[in-house]
C-alpha cells in the first residue's frame, strides 16, 4: 500500500496544477516557416453551458471499472467540430451561443524527437485552457493573437490526449468588452499546430528597414536561451548579404547593415526578399519586404514619396458562411475585392486578423493598419485590462513586426475623454512604441463638436498629440443630418498633422431603390448619394491624408435589430451580405482610380 501522505501530496500537486494552469507564451517568430504540423481536422466537442465539464472531461474516456460502473459522459460519439473555424457556423444552435465548449483530440510523438515541442494556436475566442494528458498546461485571454505552449516535458512518447476549454463569454473587464458591433463567434478559430525545434532555437526576429534610412537593414535576433558569444548568421542571398551576428548575454544580437541596389516594397511593386536567419541546429527563412513609412508635415511619406491612403476596412468574416475566416482561400476572397475596389490600404478592423490575410496583402501590395479591439466601452480604471491590452498588443506585434505592408498601428477606436483612458491609451502608445518604432501609430475619433456658428468640426482631444496622425469615424448624413450643404462643412482638426477619415458611410439594402435624400428609405440612391456628398466634404480638409469608407462588406451584428432591413447584419457594406456590388462601391472605386 503507498504512504498515505505521498499520494495525498500526489493528488494535491495534481489538483492544484489542474487548477492554475500557466499563462502561454508569446509566439516564436514566423511559426509556418518551422518544422510543424497541423493537428487542423474535426475534433470531437462537448458543449457545457454550466461550466460542469471540468470535473469529468479533461481526462481521456476511462475504462470502465467493473459491471456496476458507469459513466455519463463520453467524448466519442457526440458532436463534432471543424477546427479552425468558429463554433457559431458549425450549429444553428451554436449560432448565438455563449458559454464554454470543451475540444479535444489525439496526437501521437514518435519517441526518438530531440529538442523541444510547441503547441500553437492562432487564435482561440476568448479565453481558453488547454490540457494535456488530464493536466491543464496553459491558459489564455484574447481572441485574436496566437500563443504557445512548451510541452516538451509534458508529452508522453506515443499517444497524447489534448483537451481545449473555450469559452467566449463577454466580460466588462475583457477587450472587447460587453457591447461591440460584430458576431462573438467563439472557439478554436484559427490553425493549431504542434513545432518542433532545436534544444537552443531562434526564438524571435525583428529584421526590417531602418525608420529613416533607404539602404539601411536593421536586424534583431533572440535565442531561446540566454546564452552570450553565439553566432547568428542573417542572409539576403538576393542582395548578396550574409552578415554575422554574435549574442549578448540575454542571447539577443542586433545589428544594421547597408543593403545596396535594394527596391523598396510598394503598392506598385511589392517586393519581397528571401531571408535566412540562422544559428546552431536552427534555421529558419521567410520573404520579408524593406519600405519606409513616415509623416512630413500633413503627409503620410511611403519611401520618401507623399502617400495618399485610399483605404476600406472589413472584419475577418466570411459572409456566405456567415462565419470567420481563417484559410488562405478566405483571405484571398477578401483581398481580391478590396484590391478591385483600387485601395491601398486596409485596416482590418477591429482586432488582429489571421496571418493569411496579413502575409497575402503583403504580396498584393495593400498596407495594413492593424489594432486590438479596444472599441467603446473598455474598462480603463481596470489595471487587469490593461495588462490584458499591452498583452494582446506585444503578441500582435511579435507576430507581425516583420510584415513591411503592416504599416499602421490604431491604438483605439471611439474612446471618450477621460483622465484613465487618456493615461491608458498613452501607456499603450509608449508599451507599442518600446517594441517597434518603425510603424505610425493612429487612434480613430468619434468625439468631434460641431461649431454651427462656423459650420466647423473641432476635436479636444489630448491623444492627437501622441500620434503620427489622426484617424476620423463620422457618419454625415446617417447618424447626423447634414448641418449645410457637404462642401460647407469644415474641418479644424489636428491641422499640422495627416487626417484620415477612417469610417464613413450608412446602411443600404442590397437591390432597394429610394429616394436619394431620404436615409430613412435604406435604399442604395441614399447610399450612393451619402457617398458622393462625403467626398464633397473631404475636399475641403486642409490636411486631409486619405479617407476609408466603412464597410466593404455587410457584416453580422446582434446589434442591428431592424427585423427588416437589418436582421442582425449592419448593412454598411459596399457589397451586400450576398456578395453583389451596391452603387456606392463605383462611387468609390472611380475616386481612387482618379486619386
Ligand atoms: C463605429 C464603429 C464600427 C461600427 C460603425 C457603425 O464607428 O467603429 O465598428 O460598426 O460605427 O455604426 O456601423
Amino acid at each position: 500500500m503507498k504512504n498515505t501522505c505521498t499520494v495525498a501530496i500526489a493528488i494535491l500537486i495534481g489538483l492544484i496544477s489542474n487548477t492554475l494552469p500557466c499563462a502561454a507564451q508569446y509566439a516564436m517568430t514566423n511559426v509556418y516557416g518551422r518544422d510543424h504540423i497541423l493537428l487542423n481536422g474535426k475534433w470531437n466537442a462537448v458543449i457545457d453551458p454550466y461550466k460542469h465539464g471540468h470535473k469529468i472531461l479533461i481526462y481521456n474516456d476511462r475504462p470502465l471499472k467493473g459491471k456496476t460502473d458507469f459513466k455519463e459522459y463520453a467524448w466519442e460519439g457526440g458532436l463534432r467540430l471543424n477546427v479552425p473555424s468558429d463554433w457559431n457556423s458549425q450549429q444553428a444552435e451554436l449560432n448565438y451561443y455563449e458559454g464554454t465548449i470543451w475540444y479535444a483530440r489525439h496526437f501521437n510523438v514518435n519517441k526518438e524527437f530531440k529538442g523541444n515541442l510547441f503547441l500553437h494556436f492562432g487564435a482561440v475566442n476568448y479565453r481558453c485552457t488547454v490540457y494535456l494528458n488530464g493536466v491543464a498546461v496553459g491558459s489564455h485571454e484574447g481572441g485574436f493573437t496566437p500563443f504557445q505552449i512548451d510541452i516538451t516535458d509534458k508529452v508522453s512518447a506515443g499517444n497524447n490526449f489534448l483537451v481545449v476549454e473555450a469559452n467566449n463569454t463577454r466580460s466588462a473587464d475583457a477587450i472587447p468588452a460587453l457591447h461591440y458591433d460584430w458576431w462573438n463567434y467563439g472557439g478554436i478559430t484559427r490553425d493549431v499546430m504542434l513545432i518542433r525545434t532545436p534544444k537552443v532555437f531562434i526564438d524571435n526576429y525583428f529584421i526590417q528597414l531602418d525608420k529613416e534610412h533607404s539602404d539601411l537593414i536593421r536586424a534583431e535576433v533572440k535565442l531561446s536561451e540566454k546564452l552570450a558569444g553565439k553566432s547568428i548568421t542573417v542572409e539576403i542571398p538576393e542582395l548578396r548579404l550574409k552578415e554575422q551576428l554574435l549574442t549578448d548575454a540575454n542571447g539577443k544580437a542586433i545589428a544594421t547593415f547597408k543593403a545596396k541596389k535594394l527596391i523598396r516594397w510598394s503598392p506598385k511593386n511589392p517586393k519581397l526578399y528571401q531571408v535566412r536567419v540562422s544559428s546552431g541546429e536552427d534555421s529558419v527563412e521567410e520573404q520579408i519586404g524593406f519600405r519606409n513609412i513616415q509623416v512630413e508635415g500633413t503627409q503620410i511619406m511611403l519611401n520618401g514619396e507623399p502617400f495618399f491612403y485610399k483605404g476600406i476596412s472589413f472584419h475577418e468574416e466570411i459572409a456566405s458562411r456567415k462565419g470567420r475566416a481563417y484559410s488562405q482561400e478566405d483571405a484571398l476572397l477578401l483581398l481580391t475585392e478590396a484590391k478591385e475596389l483600387g485601395v491601398n490600404v486596409i485596416r482590418l478592423a477591429h482586432y488582429p486578423q489571421n496571418e493569411y490575410i496579413i502575409r497575402q496583402a503583403e504580396k498584393m501590395g495593400i498596407l495594413l493598419w492593424e489594432e486590438i479591439p479596444i472599441w467603446q466601452g473598455i474598462d480603463f480604471t481596470n489595471e487587469q485590462t490593461f495588462e490584458k491590452a499591452k498583452n494582446m498588443y506585444a503578441e500582435m506585434v511579435m507576430r507581425d513586426r516583420n510584415r513591411c505592408a503592416l504599416s499602421f498601428w490604431g491604438i483605439a477606436n471611439e474612446t471618450a475623454v477621460s483622465d484613465v483612458r487618456n493615461r491608458f491609451l498613452k501607456r499603450i502608445i509608449e508599451h507599442c512604441k518600446s517594441m517597434d518604432t518603425t510603424r505610425l501609430i493612429t487612434a480613430a475619433f468619434d468625439n468631434m463638436k460641431f461649431n454651427a456658428e462656423t459650420n466647423t468640426f473641432e476635436l479636444i482631444d489630448p491623444l492627437p498629440a501622441y500620434l503620427d496622425f489622426v484617424s476620423i469615424n463620422k457618419y454625415m448624413g446617417w447618424y447626423m443630418p447634414w448641418p449645410t450643404q457637404p462642401a460647407k462643412v469644415h474641418w479644424n482638426v489636428a491641422i499640422d498633422k495627416p487626417l484620415v477619415f477612417s469610417e464613413f458611410g450608412c446602411e443600404a439594402q442590397y437591390g432597394q431603390s429610394g429616394d436619394p435624400s431620404i436615409p430613412g428609405s435604406w435604399s442604395e440612391d441614399y447610399q450612393e448619394q451619402l457617398y458622393r456628398d462625403n467626398l464633397a466634404m473631404f475636399s475641403q480638409v486642409p490636411n486631409l491624408a486619405g479617407i476609408s469608407p466603412w464597410i466593404l462588406f455587410d457584416f453580422r451584428s446582434p446589434r442591428r435589430l431592424h427585423p427588416v432591413n437589418q436582421g442582425c447584419w449592419n448593412k454598411k457594406g459596399l457589397i451586400s451580405d450576398g456578395g453583389y456590388r451596391k452603387k456606392a462601391w463605383y462611387v468609390i472605386r472611380d475616386y481612387y482610380n482618379k486619386h
